[in-house]
């Protein structure tokens, strides 16, 4: 009975504990949401027309210490519930490679445009930043 309500309760979308030692999928979920907080209010910033020169380049700097933190916790045999990553992770890994390589060089042009205080020059390097977080989750994750 009790068995049945948990399952029927999972089955509705309750979230799955990742209950691994070292909890990767959750460590490396954390960490990519850790990332987020600093980037969306980059993007808010640009899209509402209230670009803040030094807060922008200040949220640059904790993007770029941040970034390092997921890629660890991909290991070869991480790929289970409650994750939202493809199994191309894991079959494409040099492509994945790739896709991460891309994202750091365009983070660090994206620190040194912050750190220039031009807006335009933030916009592009931003946008630069968006579409490549965009094209890895395309081949990489589930929506
Ligand atoms: C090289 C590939 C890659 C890049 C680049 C990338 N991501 Fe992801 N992201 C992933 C994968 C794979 C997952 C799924 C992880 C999992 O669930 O195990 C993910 C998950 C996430 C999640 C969901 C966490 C959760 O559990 O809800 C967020 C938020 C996220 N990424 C934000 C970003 C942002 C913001 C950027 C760019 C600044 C970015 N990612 C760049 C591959 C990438």
């Amino acid at each position: 009975m009790l068995a049945a309500l948990v399952l029927g309760l999972s089955a509705c979308g309750q979230p799955v504990e990742d209950t691994r030692p070292g909890q990767p999928v959750k460590t490396r979920q954390t960490a990519f949401k850790e990332m987020l907080k600093v980037f969306e209010p980059m993007g808010t910033m640009l899209r509402t027309n209230s670009y803040h020169a030094d807060r922008f380049a200040a949220l640059a700097v904790e993007l770029v210490a941040r970034r390092d933190a997921p890629w660890t916790h991909f290991g070869a045999d991480t790929n289970y519930p409650p994750t939202k990553a493809r199994p191309t992770v894991w079959s494409k890994s040099e492509a994945f490679e790739r896709e991460r390589q891309a994202f750091f060089a365009a983070t660090d042009e994206l620190l040194v445009a912050a750190q220039g205080r031009e807006a335009e020059a933030a916009r592009k390097a931003y946008f630069k930043v968006y579409d490549l977080c965009q094209s890895c989750h395309r081949e990489f994750k589930e929506k």
